[in-house]
């Protein structure tokens, strides 16, 4: 179809071809997008990123910690040199949690940790689009997505502190969302995704028993990561240009689901 074609964007995010960023890169190269990817130094080095770079055209890999405005300035100088011109999309498909990592319960969080959470996992959505901003990096009715998760609106006592963070990334896409649209139209928005097997997903606590509840929690089933690939290109492409400052449910209708049929089917006593 290429929805993308003259489009150029910069993906965060992917580690392996279980990542939803490493979908995204794949579908907007199919779709006639020229791409930089980028991730964390430390994770390009167990990554398999470079494969991914060769199968999209040789799309520069540019090395970015989200957390660090220096390196999210020299991608998008990087990007810009290498597009010759302005960036129209960027996926941010980047989170962590040291706390989840080292199994620290909520009620008992390493409070760095949680700095570190809330820095990786949200501001750094804000970093980069500050950073895009000074830099006037994107084109007017240019695209940002960020990929965040259902915790932020109700408990799922297992997602611990990305909870917190990823209801920080929905406030910065609607406040930054706001600022960026007055100043040069563009866009920014969240889609909040199915649970999805990926190096990230499966390290929350019961994270299997957690996807076959949400599957048979959702009238179409756990959206998959190439399903999540496809909406975030109809959100990079122009068909999608005046939805801004929204956190789309990408969920297969789990977000407005009480409770379904097969779940309460448990509760019948003989
Ligand atoms: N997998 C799920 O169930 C699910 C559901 C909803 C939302 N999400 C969100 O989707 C996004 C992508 O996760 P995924 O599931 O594809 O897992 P993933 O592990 O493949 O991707 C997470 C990425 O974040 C990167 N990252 C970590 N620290 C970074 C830093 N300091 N700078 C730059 N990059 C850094 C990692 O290197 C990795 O590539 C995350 O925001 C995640 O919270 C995932």
């Amino acid at each position: 179809m290429n929805l993308l074609n003259g489009k150029n964007g910069i993906i965060f995010g992917a580690l392996n071809d279980m990542s939803i960023a490493w979908k995204t890169a794949e579908q907007a190269h199919a779709q006639g997008a020229g791409l930089v990817l980028t991730n964390a130094p430390v994770a390009m080095r167990m990554g398999a990123i470079q494969e991914l770079a060769a199968a999209c055209d040789n799309a520069p890999v540019i090395p970015a910690d989200a957390t660090s405005t220096e390196d999210l300035e020299a991608l998008f100088q990087g990007a810009m040199d290498h597009f010759g011109g302005k960036v129209d999309f960027v996926l941010h498909s980047i989170g962590m949690s040291p706390n989840v990592r080292k199994g620290r319960h909520y009620t008992d969080l390493k409070y760095p940790w949680l700095q570190q959470t809330l820095d990786v996992s949200a501001i750094s959505l804000h970093k980069t689009l500050q950073t895009a901003m000074k830099l006037d990096a994107l084109s007017e009715w240019g695209s940002v997505v960020a990929l965040t998760y259902i915790a932020a609106q109700r408990t799922f006592p297992d997602y611990n502190d990305m909870a917190d963070a990823k209801s920080l990334l929905e406030s910065i896409t609607r406040s930054f969302g706001y600022h960026y649209g007055v100043a040069n139209k563009v866009r920014v928005n969240s889609i909040s995704q199915s649970p999805t097997m990926t190096t990230a997903g499966s390290g929350v606590k019961g994270f299997d028993e957690f996807m076959s509840y949400s599957e048979s929690m959702s009238p179409l089933g756990n959206a998959t990561g190439e399903a999540c690939a496809e909406y975030c290109v109809a959100m990079f492409s122009d068909l999608t240009r005046y939805v801004t400052m929204q956190n789309l449910f990408h969920d297969g209708g789990f977000s407005s689901t009480g409770v379904s049929t097969e779940v309460i089917s448990k509760f019948v006593k003989d």
